[in-house]
């Protein structure tokens, strides 16, 4: 086997660890800045050379013991090696790259929230295998890795992933996919089935009498309440709500700190709302628009007093307002729709960004036309992993 020797450089976006070697440029995981290790070539794709890592010869002061027992099989996490109070710097500088890379921008963050790092989510989607056993992609295959204790999640959906695993055998009846939400408020377990069960899992699933188990076409039954900062909200296991409890409320004041006042405010992609009771406190007049429709029910039936659009915002045509609350998935704003919002000259955008790559390209159009940006916030809703969110106000120079 041939394996040579590299020192890394940095950790670049998606928390991949970037080195030289005989001048070509190398992207390999599991390691630290500085750190030498040893490494494999693992393949060359799109122009970008891969390398598999062996061995850290010298290794970083940063890194430490990671806390699940799962990390580096499992495809969930890849900055567990990296000790808890550096995690702010390096998203912080990976975040500032990309943005210089794409937009050519040198950009300040003015708050950096980090998230505790165990039980912070309330939802997970899990992958099943051929057993019936659930848990995640496993690193770089297609296979599912049963896991029984994912310390992100909290503590009530890892019992049921460990009794489920130690108790079910699913031999005929496939179900590919199931979405898992805990509401800590209720006590109550929601477990959502991408198929209808048949006989055998039905008869399985007598094991779990507490828990409320759905499929297609018994949705309703997995809707329930949860509240943030005093608003109650409808959520479901298989519709999307931001998934880090403890930055919840700081999710919204970071939204809220840069809205003004308004007679008219618009949320496009506005899920089931989660923004809608800052936009409605900011103004007479509130719009959401979400692609999911059964989201955009969920938000209708939490705040009737605002007007609500299942569809997608391609297809909607843009209202006056005074702000735009914009929250897009990873692949951010259409151009059809940043085009729209131009024309419009919308006096404020809270843009809230899971996706610094497609936030940096968008940002660039904005200030391109004639759009500042005033304030910005990194919320750290992900941790473990290199992802992170932003929440930006830019506004238009008249
Ligand atoms: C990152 S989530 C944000 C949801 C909401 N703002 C929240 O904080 O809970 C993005 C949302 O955009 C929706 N979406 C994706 N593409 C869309 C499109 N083209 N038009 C409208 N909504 C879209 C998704 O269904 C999802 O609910």
């Amino acid at each position: 086997m041939n394996r040579d020797v590299a020192v890394v450089e940095k950790i670049v976006s998606g928390g991949w660890g970037l080195f030289r070697y005989n001048k070509e440029v190398y992207f390999v995981n599991g390691v630290l800045p500085n750190e030498e290790i040893v490494f494999k070539e693992n393949g060359k794709a799109k122009g970008i050379n891969w390398a598999k890592l062996i061995d850290v010869r010298e290794k970083s002061q940063d890194r430490v013991e990671p806390f699940c027992g799962y990390y580096g099989v499992c495809g969930g996490c890849n900055l567990q090696h990296l000790d808890k109070n550096r995690h702010s710097d390096l998203k912080k500088r990976i975040f500032k790259e990309e943005v210089y890379r794409t937009a050519h921008e040198v950009i300040s963050i003015d708050n950096y929230y980090q998230s505790q790092f165990e039980e912070s989510r309330f939802k997970a989607r899990l992958k099943v295998n051929n057993q019936g056993k659930l848990g995640f992609i496993k690193k770089s295959t297609n296979e599912v890795l049963e896991i029984n204790n994912c310390p992100l999640l909290l503590n009530k959906i890892n019992h049921f992933l460990e009794r489920w695993n130690r108790e079910v055998n699913l031999l005929r009846d496939k179900i590919y996919e199931v979405f898992v939400l805990f509401n800590y408020e209720s006590n109550q377990l929601y477990v959502h089935f991408d198929h209808a069960p048949k006989e055998e899992l039905l008869s399985q699933i007598k094991k779990f009498p507490k828990v409320i188990f759905t499929w297609p076409g018994r949705q309703e039954e997995s809707i329930s309440q949860i509240s943030v900062k005093g608003v109650k909200y409808w959520v479901s296991p298989c519709l999307f709500f931001q998934n880090n409890v403890h930055l919840w409320a700081k999710m919204i004041d970071c939204v809220d700190e840069k809205l003004s006042e308004h007679k008219t405010i618009c949320d496009l992609y506005s899920g089931v709302g989660f923004f809608a009771p800052v936009a409605m406190k900011k103004s007479e007049e509130v719009f959401l628009v979400e692609a999911s429709v059964a989201s955009s029910k969920l938000a209708g039936k939490s705040f009737p007093q605002a007007k609500i659009f299942g569809m997608r915002v391609e297809k909607f045509r843009l209202p006056k307002a005074g702000a735009l609350i914009c929250d897009p998935p990873r692949s951010g704003i259409s151009n059809k729709v940043k085009k729209e919002i131009v024309n419009n000259r919308y006096g404020e955008i809270v843009y809230v960004s899971c996706n610094s790559a497609s936030f940096a390209r968008d940002l660039r159009f904005f200030l391109d036309e004639g759009y500042r940006l005033e304030k910005l916030d990194i919320l750290d809703l992900f941790p473990c992993t290199a992802h992170y969110e932003t929440v930006a106000l830019l506004k238009y120079n008249r």
